[in-house]
């Protein structure tokens, strides 16, 4: 039995604007840890006292170290299947936005082209100075202490969104607009308890688009969409498509 209906299909097969909505559990089959649950990130260490401005301001080389080791664990991932194959939707549908709250570029491995990322990424610094300065940039290179902004001298920060941050506001306004217009939307891999980013899917529902969730387990979203999957998103997302590429039977 196929994990996908067959009306939701025709429904894909239909449809003008697709939005997907990533989080760490895409990653997780690149070997990439997830922030909840079992061996997730906040189990080891307290988001207040590692993602934060006051924690960064407190402790700038702890907090830089922790990302640092984040930054060579992802330097060594490889995009999986899901990954991939949301590259291949957005070739597929005709109107297609991927928003993700993944910091570790791995949608950009895998291709695709414009992720609105809304909570920055860890190959990027921000400087720390005063707003003025405004710094932020790509860095790719691994440095073992916070390096100095080359502005301002002050210090430089991991480019991520931390508690109690706004998100980008540009990046944010395109994702509501596309959420606002999309026929379907996807929520894969999150844990959907981060706000604004859960707030996504409300638009599409309230206005009766189908909205799918493909995750291992069940979140506070499942009970409220038109089809919850529970599965790992590399393998959901390779029968989706086949289906819609043709090779299985719907
Ligand atoms: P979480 O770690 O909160 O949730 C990961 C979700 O992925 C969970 O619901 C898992 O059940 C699910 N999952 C795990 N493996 C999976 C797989 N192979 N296939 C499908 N689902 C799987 O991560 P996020 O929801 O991304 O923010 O967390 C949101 C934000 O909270 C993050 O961006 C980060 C964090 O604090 C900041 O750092 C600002």
């Amino acid at each position: 039995m196929s994990l996908w209906p067959r009306k939701l299909l025709q429904e894909l097969r239909d449809c003008h604007k697709a939005v997907v909505l990533t989080g760490a559990g895409v990653s997780a089959e690149s070997g990439v840890s997830t922030f909840r649950g079992a061996g997730g990130l906040w189990e080891k260490v307290d988001p207040m006292k590692m993602a934060t401005p006051e924690a960064f301001s407190g402790n700038p080389k702890a907090v830089w170290e922790w990302y640092e080791a984040r930054r060579r664990q992802v330097a060594e991932a490889a995009p999986n299947r899901a990954h991939e194959v949301i590259a291949w939707m957005e070739g597929y549908f005709p109107g297609f936005t991927l928003v993700t709250q993944n910091v570790d570029r791995l949608h950009q491995k895998a291709g695709s082209r414009w992720p609105l990322e809304l909570h920055g990424s860890l190959w990027m610094v921000r400087c720390t100075g005063n707003p003025s300065c405004g710094e932020w940039e790509d860095r790719h290179e691994l440095v073992n202490l916070p390096p100095q902004c080359p502005q301002c001298g002050a210090l430089l920060r991991p480019g991520v969104v931390w508690f109690g941050e706004g998100l980008p506001q540009q990046t944010w306004d395109e994702a509501e607009e596309a959420a606002r217009a999309c026929d379907v939307f996807f929520v894969i891999g999150t844990s959907a308890l981060v706000y604004p980013a859960a707030a996504l899917p409300e638009d599409p529902l309230s206005r009766g688009k189908p909205v799918i969730e493909i995750n291992t387990e069940e979140t506070p979203l499942s009970g409220r969409v038109t089809l919850s999957l529970r599965s790992k998103a590399g393998e959901a997302l390779e029968s989706l498509r086949e289906l819609l590429l043709g090779n299985k039977p719907g």
